[in-house]
């Protein structure tokens, strides 16, 4: 039990230290310092003395995140956005879903597919025998990619991250992905596929292939967007869907 809670203090300063990548050297190196102390008693008092260590609750964790990235302007994104967009879900969920970006609705409202999209993705996951509330639904990117940023009153002014949006952003995704621990990845459309795999591949060509992001299992698939212009694409993403029911359900890898 103890060496668990070791495990835990560990696994958590590590993700501390990945968020606090963003301060100045000095607290890096204050943080360091607490965490590398050879010593293990020491080591476990300066642990505990670190406040996010207090109480180890994971909810805590990712609500101390969203924080963050509501603050956050490590990209140009974060000047045009109405609201980021953290995510939703189980902090326990054992699937997550990994979008593109906000659009216009979801800046607005500061949640993750809400928009057309978003009911198509709800009757996904149903169709799964899946709530809503027991997955978790996020994006590469957190605030909305607009072609106009002067304008976020505008609808249809959605565009794909850039790759350096992307690596700007992808680290929360890392922190989330850290708390949450789901069994499996869905990717949706190129831009979260090529953002985790680094992969060119068209997602046409890469759909329905296993892969894996940080040791988790993860599978790209059509974006819900793409299948209300093109209704050919529905049988493909169930396609994708039924491996990864088989795979949650068996721990079977087709
Ligand atoms: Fe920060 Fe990500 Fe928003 Fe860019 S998109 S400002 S990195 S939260
Ligand atoms: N499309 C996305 O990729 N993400 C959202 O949150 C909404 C629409």
């Amino acid at each position: 039990m103890k060496l668990l809670k070791y495990l835990e203090i560990l696994r958590l300063t590590r993700i501390s230290l990945e968020e606090y990548s963003n301060w100045g050297q000095d607290e890096i190196h204050k943080v360091t310092i607490a965490t590398t102390s050879c010593n293990r008693d020491s080591f476990m008092k300066s642990a505990y003395q670190l406040s996010y260590t207090e109480n180890i609750n994971p909810q805590k964790e990712l609500n101390n995140i969203k924080q963050r990235v509501n603050c956050c302007s490590k990209c140009s994104l974060g000047k045009s956005r109405l609201n980021a967009v953290f995510g939703n879900g189980a902090v326990d969920a054992s699937l997550i879903f990994i979008g593109e970006g906000p659009g216009y609705d979801e800046d607005h409202k500061g949640e993750p597919f809400i928009g057309k999209a978003g009911q198509f993705l709800t009757k996904i996951i149903e169709a799964m025998n899946y709530k809503r509330e027991t997955v978790y639904i996020s994006n590469i990117v957190k605030c909305h990619p607009m072609i106009d940023p002067c304008n976020p009153e505008k609808r249809s002014n959605d565009r794909p991250p850039s790759l350096e949006e992307i690596k700007a952003c992808i680290p929360y995704l890392d922190m989330q992905l850290e708390i949450i621990r789901p069994k499996i990845i869905v990717t949706l459309g190129a831009s979260s596929t090529r953002g985790l795999l680094n992969n060119e591949e068209p997602i046409s060509k890469i759909r329905g292939k296993l892969k894996e992001y940080k040791g988790i299992k993860l599978i790209p698939t059509f974006h819900p967007a793409a299948l209300l212009r093109n209704s050919n694409l529905k049988k493909p993403v169930w396609e994708d869907m039924k491996k990864v029911i088989r795979y949650l359900e068996t721990g079977e890898i087709w």
